[in-house]
């Protein structure tokens, strides 16, 4: 495990505390950053870990899927419960109940710009709201005893990018660590992401920041770090398909045995995880990406994402194995779902 060839060396950077042993993080991501995929990002160099984002109310209401959202293995140690919620009281009882339920880090969503959050003051939405923001961390840091971090965008829209303010008020209140990323509510995932101000967030505080936001290939780690100073750098969606991107390996450098490999044991834990019918379906969105850019591979690529059993599947993987088909050196984007495209190369 990368944890334990860690062993010796120097912390990267502290949350609080807690020793981070490495300057890479797998960004938390809804339907996407469960335990087997955190699981295999951790093997493979990310430094922590987060959950996807849970609501508060479905936290204090022990919602049985919320709760499997917040399974984690011991190795995963630092472990961030990543939650978002509006009201007050709320967010403060549930952050309680995540300690208890075993977060080493308590992270508070405020990044998440779609409609049914952000709308409703939670998310990006918060944004809005500073004053509530200190009131929050005020709370949330003294209601439990781990360190209490945040997520944060740019602003809401253009004209309010408070960024700076935003990580002041974090700061003062008693935040551990912000993480950024480099657009605003608006933006959504259009546009190149600003890493001036990520610089700028640097600059303003002494706590920890995180760099998000458009890091597509191994070359933007550096890239990412050198431009902002941040302290640490989040990787979001080149990770889907490529968790390679946390050995510093992009995709074209992984042999086809090693990605056929990766597809048999990251489908293994989601059956495992989540049963054998809906393990595979949830796998889909996942096989998607590690068979894009394989050249020759559209009708196994078709088949995969028909497969109805995960025996056939199995099948489908020993097929690609024995053809040898050649990787591509692209790097894995989606221009069919702007959710998880780039729209444009930073610059
Ligand atoms: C499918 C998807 C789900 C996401 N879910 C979350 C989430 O639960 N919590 C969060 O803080 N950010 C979430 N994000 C935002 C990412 O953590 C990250 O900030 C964003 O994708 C930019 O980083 P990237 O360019 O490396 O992808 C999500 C992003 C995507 C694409």
């Amino acid at each position: 495990m990368a944890l334990h060839s860690y062993s010796h060396a120097q912390p990267a950077f502290f949350v609080r505390d807690i020793p981070v042993y490495g300057d890479l993080i797998l960004s938390p991501m809804a339907g996407f950053s469960d335990l087997p995929f955190r699981l295999i990002c951790r093997e493979l160099g990310s430094a922590m870990s987060y959950t996807e984002f849970v609501p508060a109310e479905a936290v204090l209401y022990g919602v049985e899927k919320t709760l499997r959202m917040l399974k984690f293995d011991p190795v995963e140690y630092p472990m961030t419960f990543q939650f978002f919620g509006s009201d007050e009281d709320k967010l403060e009882a549930a952050a309680r109940r995540l300690e208890e339920l075993g977060a080493h880090i308590v992270d508070l969503n405020m990044g998440c710009s779609v409609k049914n959050v952000a709308g409703r003051g939670a998310g990006a939405g918060l944004l809005r709201e500073p004053d509530k923001i200190g009131r929050i961390f005020r709370r949330l840091t003294k209601a439990v005893s781990v360190p209490v971090t945040g997520k944060i965008r740019l602003g809401w829209d253009d004209d309010s990018r408070n960024y700076r303010a935003v990580a002041r008020v974090l700061e003062d209140n008693g935040a551990s660590l912000i993480a950024v990323h480099g657009r605003t509510k608006a933006q959504a995932y259009s546009g190149a992401a600003d890493w001036d101000a990520i610089a700028e967030v640097k600059q303003a505080v002494k706590i920890p920041v995180v760099g998000n936001g458009d890091v597509r290939a191994v070359a933007d780690i550096d890239r990412i770090r050198q431009h902002t100073g941040c302290d640490a750098v989040m990787v979001g969606r080149a990770a889907i398909g490529n968790p390679w991107i946390f050995q510093r390996r992009d995709r074209g450098q992984v042999t086809p045995a090693d990605q056929a490999a990766m597809v048999r044991r990251h489908l293994a834990l989601m059956l495992d995880f989540y049963g054998r019918a809906r393990g595979l379906i949830l796998f889909r969105k996942h096989v998607v990406k590690y068979v894009k850019g394989v050249y020759g591979a559209s009708d196994l690529h078709q088949r995969m994402m028909t497969c109805e059993e995960a025996d056939d599947f199995i099948g489908l993987i020993v097929e690609w194995e024995a053809r040898g088909w050649q990787p591509s050196d692209s790097p894995s984007t989606d221009e069919t779902n702007p959710r998880l495209s780039f729209s444009r190369a930073h610059p």
